[in-house]
């Protein structure tokens, strides 16, 4: 049981501060009796605001296509945030929506958002090896001799002390300047420095897959609710 006003403010229908005002401009009950004082106790399941459930109450994890050019900050400085796509009130909550890892301004595609700090915990640990699939367009033809050194376990990235752990590099024939690439750690911009390891620019980054997860339909800044059982 937690106070109507905490549970109002925490899922972003409004300030703490403004619960009584919520309160009276909407019809808010719990177990079907209203409501008025902000102060009353009630679980999440049991409230409903103009007839409806509460807004994804127990949290929200969410599958999102980044476009080009979003930062994963929070920070409005660092430019437009994948946050703004985001629904009003789901950029109210408090916890706040925050990315699962990071994918850097020119890099598109796979990411996740939840508002649940130990989902956030759980999948950038580097404990929890979960595969993450990149394809990369470079600025030179790729050349079959990158497969074991990727795959051995030792490249070091400059300023790093830890090597990359292995990653799977996929080449295909047909299009020597397009590479996929299987990582199950993080380090800042990982994808483009191994590639700058081994002198080679990558021009553009897309993340396709995180663990089972693929985008489907998804559009660049479309996103949908998941469930965390479909990682
Ligand atoms: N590697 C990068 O270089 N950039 C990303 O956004 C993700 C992985």
């Amino acid at each position: 049981m937690r106070r109507l006003d905490q549970l109002l403010a925490n899922l972003g229908y409004c300030s703490r501060r403004e619960a009584r005002d919520f309160l009276k401009k909407h019809a808010v009950s719990v177990r079907g009796v209203a409501v008025r004082d902000p102060s009353s106790k009630a679980s999440a399941a049991d409230v409903r605001i103009d007839g409806e459930p509460l807004d994804h109450p127990d949290g929200l994890l969410l599958l999102l296509n980044k476009p080009l050019g979003l930062v994963c900050s929070h920070d409005e400085r660092e430019g437009p945030r994948v946050y703004d796509l985001l629904p009003e009130r789901w950029r109210a909550r408090n916890p706040q929506v925050t990315s699962i890892g990071r994918l850097d301004k020119d890099t598109s595609g796979l990411i996740l958002l939840t508002d649940q700090t130990e989902l956030v915990h759980k999948y950038t640990s580097p404990k929890h090896k979960v595969p993450k699939l990149y394809r990369a367009t470079t600025d030179r033809d790729l050349t079959p001799d990158l497969i074991p050194l990727f795959a051995a376990g030792t490249l070091l990235l400059e300023g790093e002390k830890a090597p990359c752990a292995p990653a799977e590099l996929r080449l295909f024939a047909d299009a020597p300047r397009t590479a996929e690439l299987v990582l199950t750690e993080g380090k800042y911009h990982q994808v483009r420095r191994m590639f700058a390891a081994t002198g080679t620019t990558v021009l553009t980054l897309h993340r396709v897959q995180f663990g089972q997860l693929t985008l489907g339909d998804l559009q660049p800044g479309e996103f949908r609710v998941i469930n965390e059982s479909e990682i």
